[in-house]
């Protein structure tokens, strides 16, 4: 992907070398998904008015962390100051939640926006900024994404931001229980606040 272009004004380091770490810190196919998630978060951005370069800096990293493996980020909640109650997690929460770790230590960036973001993008939360909704739902609706429910995601999400993030919580929750997988809280208190219909029984 020669032809993908990254300004960066939030790491001292250059874009090209930001690409390269990104690059050679996951497997091809997750490296376009980061592209194509950064595409799409730029999109995103400019059909809601905001910065369409950071939207695609933090869309780009937002899984650098992806493929630490699990002994390293077991250490890293011990070590650096993470809530212990983490441990009971797996990558899917920690690789948003503890990845910032690595994106500070790594690539140098350091905005607690762009931070917010990638942390937010794997559980979703109760408040979420424009930032965190357009990472969030660029992740879900990205070109490569393939899943049945893919095209009313964009339709929802190009329309209106705040209505793709309760499509995908409702689609995520449902998911994960007919799964019965366990449900991370935020993620549960996430769907309570964006997902809610307006014709459900008000108490
Ligand atoms: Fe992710
Ligand atoms: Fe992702």
């Amino acid at each position: 992907m020669t032809d993908f272009v990254l300004k960066n004004t939030y790491s001292s380091l250059s874009s090209s070398e930001l690409i390269k770490l990104e690059e050679n810190n996951m497997d091809h196919k997750r490296f376009k998904h980061c592209i194509g998630v950064s595409l799409t978060a730029r999109k995103l951005a400019h059909l809601n008015n905001y910065d369409e370069d950071k939207a695609a800096l933090a869309g780009f990293i937002h899984d650098y962390a992806k493929q630490v493996s699990v002994a390293d980020f077991r250490k890293t909640i011990q070590t650096q100051g993470f809530d212990q109650e983490l441990l009971n997690w797996g990558p899917a929460i920690w690789h948003g939640i503890v990845g910032t770790y690595f994106i500070k230590r790594d690539l140098k960036i350091t905005d607690p926006e762009i931070l917010t973001a990638v942390r937010r993008h794997t559980t979703g939360d109760t408040e979420m900024t424009m930032l965190d909704k357009i990472v969030y739902m660029a992740d879900y609706i990205e070109p490569g994404r393939d899943f049945v429910g893919v095209d009313t995601a964009r339709k929802i999400t190009f329309a209106n931001l705040d209505e793709g993030v309760g499509f995908q919580l409702a689609h995520t929750l449902n998911f994960l229980i007919g799964n019965r997988n366990k449900v991370y809280p935020r993620t549960l208190a996430a769907y309570n606040v964006w997902s809610i219909k307006d014709n459900e029984e008000k108490n």
